[in-house]
C-alpha cells in the first residue's frame, strides 16, 4: 500500500529483525518499528503495535523464525517450544496467529533457515489471500453503494489490501461510487484511527460514525451492504470479530441490509464447533476508561474519559451467529456461513 508515495507492508522481516508500522501511533505518526528479537515481536503484537488478524498472524510466524534463528545462538539458551508459548500466550482470539506459528514451527524443525521461508511464505499467502478476496468482494459492490465497516480490517489489519476493505478499494479503482461509513469502534477506536486513515489516504469519501449511530443509519435506508473482516470463523459459520460486530449483525437483519464478512481460509478455525468455543480476549480495562490521541498543540495525550472510581469491562471481540451473516468473503470465493459450506472450502484447501 502506498503511504506519502512509498509501497509498505505493515509487517515484514529483513536479516533477524521483524519491522512493522507502528499502529498504535496511528494516525498522528507514521513510523516503523523495528523488533530485534522473537521476544520484541512478542511485545509488539501483545501491546498491539501491529494489529488486526492478518498482520498479527505474519507477525507470530516471523516471531517464530526469529526464535529459531535465536536458538542456534548458545549464549542465549531459548527452547523452541517456550518460545512457542509465548508467540502464543500475545493474543487468544485471532486464528491466524495460531494458524501461522504451526506452519512456521513445523518448518523450523527442518533448520532455522527454512522457518524464516516459511515465515515469508505465510506473510505472502496472506497477501495473495487477501487480494483475491478484493477481486470477489467487489462483484458484490452495486455501482453506487454506501457500506458500512466495523474496526479496522483494511491493510493495516493484514500484510497488505487486507479483507473487508479490500473489496472497496477495489470498487473505487473500478470506478464505483462508494462511500463508507466508519464505525469508530471504541474503546480502541480501530475505525476512527486506522480505517479512516487509510480511506483517507486512498482517497475514499466516508465519514466517521459513533458505534451506536448505525440503528438510525440503517433505519433510515441509508446503509446498502456491511462488510467486516472476521478474528477467528467457527465450523458451523459463526463469526468472531470487534466487539459490536454482533450489534451491527442484528441490526442489519432488522433492516434488511446485507452483512457480508471477509476472511482468508487461515482465520477458519475447524476445531471450534461453534462460535461459543471461541477463546475471547479480555483486555485491560485503562482501553475503556482512558482515551488517547494528540492536543491542539500536537503533542500526544492520554486522558480519563470516565468516572475515576469505576471499573470497566473489555472484551476484545464478540460473536455473530451464522444466521445474521449472508456469506463469507474468502479467497476461493463467497460461501455461506454454514457448516456444509465451511466444511468444503476446507476440504479445498487441504487437498
Ligand atoms: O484487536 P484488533 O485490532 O487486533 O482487532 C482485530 C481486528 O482487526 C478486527 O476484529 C477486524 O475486524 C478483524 S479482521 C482483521
Amino acid at each position: 500500500m502506498l503511504v506519502n508515495e512509498k509501497t509498505y507492508q505493515t509487517v515484514w522481516m529483513e536479516g533477524s529483525s521483524v519491522f512493522m508500522i507502528q499502529q498504535n501511533l496511528l494516525p498522528f505518526e507514521f513510523s516503523i518499528y523495528e523488533c530485534p528479537t522473537y521476544w520484541d515481536t512478542c511485545m509488539a503484537i501483545t501491546d498491539m503495535i501491529v494489529r488486526g488478524a492478518g498482520a498479527i498472524g505474519a507477525a507470530a510466524g516471523y516471531a517464530m523464525a526469529q526464535a529459531f534463528l535465536l536458538s542456534q545462538n548458545k549464549t542465549k539458551a531459548i527452547t523452541i517450544r517456550e518460545a512457542r508459548q509465548d508467540i502464543e500466550n500475545t493474543r487468544p482470539t485471532a486464528k491466524n496467529l495460531f494458524y501461522a506459528v504451526e506452519r512456521v514451527y513445523q518448518a523450523g524443525l527442518i533448520s532455522p533457515e527454512n522457518a524464516v521461508v516459511e515465515a515469508q511464505k505465510v506473510a505472502l499467502q496472506d497477501t495473495q489471500d487477501s487480494k483475491a478476496i478484493g477481486e470477489y468482494g467487489s462483484q458484490l459492490i452495486k455501482k453506487r453503494a454506501n457500506i458500512l465497516t466495523h474496526c479496522n480490517a483494511g491493510w493495516l489489519a493484514f500484510v497488505d489490501y487486507g479483507t473487508a476493505l479490500a473489496p472497496i478499494y477495489l470498487a473505487k479503482r473500478q470506478g464505483k461510487d462508494v462511500f463508507v461509513y466508519v464505525d469508530e469502534t471504541r474503546p480502541r477506536n480501530q475505525g476512527a484511527k486506522l480505517t479512516a486513515w487509510e480511506l483517507q489516504n486512498d482517497g475514499i469519501p466516508h465519514v466517521i460514525i459513533p458505534d451506536n449511530a448505525s440503528a438510525t443509519l440503517m433505519a433510515e435506508g441509508k446503509v446498502d451492504m456491511v462488510i467486516v473482516g472476521a478474528d477467528r470463523i467457527a465450523a458451523n459459520g459463526d463469526v468472531a470479530n470487534k466487539i459490536g460486530t454482533l450489534e451491527k449483525a442484528i441490526l442489519a437483519k432488522e433492516f434488511d441490509v446485507p452483512f457480508y464478512v471477509a476472511a482468508p481460509s487461515s482465520t477458519f478455525d475447524k476445531e471450534c464447533k461453534s462460535g461459543k468455543e471461541i477463546p475471547i480476549e479480555e483486555r485491560s480495562q485503562d482501553e475503556v476508561l482512558y482515551q488517547t490521541g494528540i492536543d491542539t498543540n500536537g503533542n500526544r495525550v492520554k486522558v480519563l474519559v470516565a468516572s475515576p472510581e469505576s471499573k470497566a469491562y473489555n472484551p476484545a471481540f464478540d460473536v455473530t451467529p451464522a444466521k445474521y451473516i449472508q456469506g463469507i468473503i474468502t479467497e476461493h470465493g463467497i460461501i455461506k456461513a454454514h457448516a456444509t459450506s465451511v466444511k468444503k472450502l476446507l476440504e479445498t484447501i487441504e487437498s
